[in-house]
């Protein structure tokens, strides 16, 4: 049997991407940022992220189509990311799908966000079972991964995700939107033992996570020095709160490893881009004789090709939706 293509799109925030696999196979992946124009608000605006993803999506398709040297006549399923994430920028990406499902007369598959993120890390090689850890700027999950299909979530945040965090730090330090990447590299010249910051819920026995108080501390440490005329050193500022970010992060993970006794581990979504997140993982893993999956940077933020991957997966198991499907702003796993 010849290789299944999809075409597969990914609209949930501030990226409208398009990919297109044939398998587990990925031919092609645009992925066109909105963050430019977001930039100049400090943040996403729902509704300019919706009609950024109309116009952009028909362009951004017919490239990825390009890319993989295919047309839509060749293509056997349009997947789409029906949920977590903006509902209008989800709806502009399901309508668009729904449309070409339709008018191809293919299967149409409804992807959750997060099981994309998960799946990105299946086309770097990652096999199940695993210990996922999700980190983006909407969610802090770990997430036993039992299958392909087959997820529980083990840990959550209870209040702010960790990327929603590091870009509000980053905001009040003066980074444009959205900060997580500068704030990133500016910590690489500061002292990660200037400031203690808290790592809030490390010891405790569960496998959530708290970042809105680590949040505050940076801001009160902020407001402080300010108030007391003190000197503030970004960099350092930086450098212990990525830190305390990093440690919680990496501490929760490796205990679910211990819990569930499993020796591979899978980081994904935008947070996995931080290089000391990276680097720290590689060496605590390699200290534990953990396997690590570390997807390429271009995998850890939003894309469809991860959708593709997810997509894939529900194509061999017949889960295909149905035409009145809805997105979903809250979906869970
Ligand atoms: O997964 P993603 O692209 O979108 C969501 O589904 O949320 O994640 C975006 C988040 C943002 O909070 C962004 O600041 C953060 O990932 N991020 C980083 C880095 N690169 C992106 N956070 C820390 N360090 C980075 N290098
Ligand atoms: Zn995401």
């Amino acid at each position: 049997m010849s290789a299944v293509k999809i075409l597969a799109i990914e609209t949930s925030c501030d990226e409208t991407s398009a990919a297109v696999s044939a398998n587990d196979t990925i031919l092609s992946n645009i992925v066109h940022s909105q963050i430019d124009i977001h930039a100049a608000y400090g943040g996403v605006v729902p509704e300019i992220a919706s009609r950024s993803h109309i116009e952009a999506l028909p362009k951004v398709i017919d490239m990825a189509l390009e890319d993989a040297q295919t047309s839509l006549s060749d293509i056997d399923a349009v997947a789409v990311t029906y949920g977590p994430g903006l509902i209008g920028a989800l709806m502009a990406g399901l309508s668009y799908a729904k449309g070409l499902a339709f008018s191809l007369g293919t299967e149409l598959i409804a992807v959750n966000h997060l099981v994309g993120h998960i799946s990105a890390g299946f086309l770097c090689g990652a096999t199940p079972p695993l210990i996922c850890l999700i980190a983006s700027g909407g969610h802090t999950n770990i997430v036993l991964v039992k299958g392909y299909t087959s997820f529980e979530v083990l840990g959550r945040t209870l209040d702010d995700a960790a990327g929603e965090s590091i870009d509000k730090v980053a905001r009040s330090l003066g980074f444009s939107y959205p900060g997580g990447p500068k704030l990133d590299e500016l910590a690489g010249y500061g002292d990660a033992a200037a400031i203690d910051f808290p790592r809030p819920m490390i010891g405790d026995d569960s496998l959530d996570f708290s970042f809105s108080g680590l949040k505050s501390a940076v801001l009160n440490y902020l407001n402080i020095s300010q108030m007391r005329g003190m000197d503030i050193v970004r960099e350092d500022v930086c450098a212990s709160f990525r830190q305390a970010v990093v440690d919680v992060l990496i501490e929760k993970t490796m205990k679910a490893a211990r819990m569930y006794n499993i020796r591979n581990i899978l980081i994904c979504g935008g947070v996995s881009r931080n290089i000391l997140l990276r680097v720290e993982f590689g060496r605590k893993c390699s200290e534990k004789g953990y396997s690590l999956t570390l997807p390429p940077v271009s995998l850890c933020s939003d894309n469809a090709a991860m959708v593709a991957a997810a997509a894939y997966r529900q194509w061999l198991e017949g889960d295909f939706a149905d035409f009145g499907i809805n997105a979903d702003p809250s979906l869970e796993l």
